[in-house]
């Protein structure tokens, strides 16, 4: 229990017991979603350490997953547009790589993997399709909301495995906000949203060991209040999770990720991604979000 004192008129400090605070009242808004069905899902190339293509991939769940992720942003009520999904890109159901959308302004992608290359120019047709008038792809190697993550205020933007350090400049310029650069380190945590997510406004949770020296005492500073994720939290991709400021939509075996974001004031929504994190991917990754 918690006590506070005071000096009392006598010799007897006066004594209070203060009730633990009631955490925030979280208020969630309505948000936009890009998403590809995985009907071509499969794992044929390896191009991060949670890829191999001898274990066996039963696109069926995949696709029963995606959907129950799907019906639960519907559910929370927000709205979720579909791209038609390719055959021959088994990764294109992982549509937060292909597009940086805030407010209306969309920087596309360019992937690292010739394998992946393709899916950039399908995602920039759908934009240029759905109305989005300002859409710049980029000369860099950039794979959009998997390295960058907005903030609301900042861009954050890692840089380590994918996307080059020159292409923050590039999303500095083509979307017209601050970028500040992280140095991702550890291969499992190849993009930076799988080592980081935005909760709320100026509120983030990360996993530090994701992440150089100099990177984390940015973070640090940027963020002191952020929610610190466990080593276990990170190994099943719980950052890999989506927020709408409220409900907190992550994978099932995040539980001690889950509890401290409930500490917080949020609400916890569990997925099960099992069959999609054998590609590397988890909510997020299969979530682009249209900032219109
Ligand atoms: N197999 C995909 C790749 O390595 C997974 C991408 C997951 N997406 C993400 N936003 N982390 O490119």
């Amino acid at each position: 229990m918690t006590s506070v004192s005071f000096a009392g008129p006598g010799d007897e400090p006066i004594v209070l017991d203060v009730a633990t605070p009631v955490a925030q009242v979280r208020v969630p808004t309505t948000r936009r979603y890009l998403m590809c069905p995985p009907a071509y899902f499969t794992v044929e190339y390896v191009i991060n350490p949670w890829m191999d293509p001898t274990e066996p991939i039963d696109t069926a769940l995949a696709m029963a997953q995606w959907t129950a992720l799907k019906e639960t942003y519907e559910r929370l009520g927000h709205h979720v547009s579909v791209i038609d999904p390719q055959p021959g890109l088994p990764d294109m159901v992982f549509s937060a790589n292909s597009g940086t959308v805030i407010e209306g302004r969309v920087l596309g992608s360019r992937f690292r993997a010739p394998q992946r290359a393709a899916e950039a120019e399908h995602f920039r047709r759908w934009f240029l399709a759905n109305g989005y008038g300002r859409v710049v792809m980029p000369e860099r190697t950039n794979e959009a909301e998997g390295d960058f993550t907005w903030t609301g205020k900042y861009l954050l933007a890692g840089t380590g495995f994918r996307t080059d350090p020159l292409a923050h400049s590039e999303a500095q310029e083509a979307l017209g906000v601050p970028v500040i650069s992280l140095q991702l380190t550890d291969p499992r945590y190849y993009h930076l949203d799988v080592a980081l997510f935005v909760l709320a406004d100026d509120l983030i949770a990360y996993y530090p060991e994701a992440f150089s020296t100099g990177s984390r005492e940015v973070l640090r500073r940027l963020f002191p209040d952020a929610v610190i994720a466990t080593a276990e939290d990170a190994a099943c991709l719980g950052l890999n999770a989506v927020s709408d400021g409220r409900h907190v939509v992550l994978p099932v075996e995040a539980t001690s990720l889950a509890d401290e974001v409930a500490r917080r004031g949020f609400e916890p929504v569990f997925v099960d991604v099992s069959e999609l994190r054998k590609s590397g991917g988890g909510p997020k990754c299969c979530s682009m979000e249209l900032r219109d």
